[in-house]
């Protein structure tokens, strides 16, 4: 027999947990997918041989009108454990989730990422399931395949629409992801500036489940140069 009182007391205290159990709400997933060779193209950060593959740069909580969504409560609440990462993880994401970079380590480059980005999702999902689901979506997509079967190969430019059409055959037609560039020297000694593949990004919902929109909007457009041509390189 509920009164009343007692309905409206169970309100509020739901509302007390919803609120305490994710510090910073959000409302999808974006799982964002390193072209390593892009991203360190013309840099010295990172070490000489790369992945020849999309790897997982994060699973990053974003909102739709406000893509990123920054867990500064949440890394306090929910600190990078260590002891979670078992060795037969650690191995399942030195091969979808690596360190690239010199100055960092993969236990590092976790620990960050997890502070900085994935702790917004506990305790709904923990640590573990975090990196873990990780892991799954990378084997699901695999980007580098999904492409070259759409010939789309490295060592060539192609056009956004091309980049997303490949994806798309992948998640459908209906789905947006996001593509992601950098604009550099395309040549030694050459001022002349072009854009380079970094980063794919394909969105899910806010447990990792269903495939969404994305909804950030591309960086793939010409900053530095009046050229008009738009075309992205995959680097070799
Ligand atoms: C994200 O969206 C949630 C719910 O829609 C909202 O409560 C939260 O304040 C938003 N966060 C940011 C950073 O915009
Ligand atoms: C994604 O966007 C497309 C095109 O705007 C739309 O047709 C589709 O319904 C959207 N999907 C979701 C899950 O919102």
């Amino acid at each position: 027999m509920k009164t009343p009182a007692a309905v409206c007391l169970i309100f509020l205290l739901s509302v007390i947990l919803l609120k305490g159990s994710h510090a910073e709400p959000y409302e999808y997933l974006q799982f964002v997918l390193q072209y390593s060779k892009g991203y360190c193209y013309n840099t010295q950060i990172c070490f000489a041989r790369l992945p020849k593959m999309f790897t997982i740069h994060g699973v990053w909580p974003a909102n739709i009108s406000n893509p990123l969504v920054r867990c500064k409560q949440s890394k306090k609440l929910h600190q990078f454990k260590q002891n979670v990462m078992t060795t037969s993880l650690q191995n399942d994401l030195g091969q979808s989730w690596p360190n690239v970079e010199r100055a960092k380590t993969n236990i590092g480059f976790w620990k960050e990422e997890y502070e900085k980005h994935g702790s917004c999702t506990a305790p709904a999902i923990t640590q573990k399931a975090y990196f873990e689901r990780a892991h799954e979506l990378w084997k699901e997509y695999d980007l580098y395949t999904i492409l070259d079967k759409k010939q789309i190969k490295p060592g060539h430019s192609y056009a956004l629409t091309d980049f997303e059409a490949a994806v798309k055959s992948k998640i459908g037609t209906d789905t947006i992801p996001l593509i992601l560039c950098k604009e550099d020297t395309l040549t030694t000694g050459s001022s002349t500036t072009g854009l380079i593949l970094r980063e794919i990004v394909i969105c899910f919902d806010h447990q990792g489940t269903n495939l969404v929109n994305c909804t950030r909007p591309t960086d793939c457009k010409r900053q530095k140069s009046t050229t008009k041509d738009n075309m992205i390189y995959y680097v070799p």
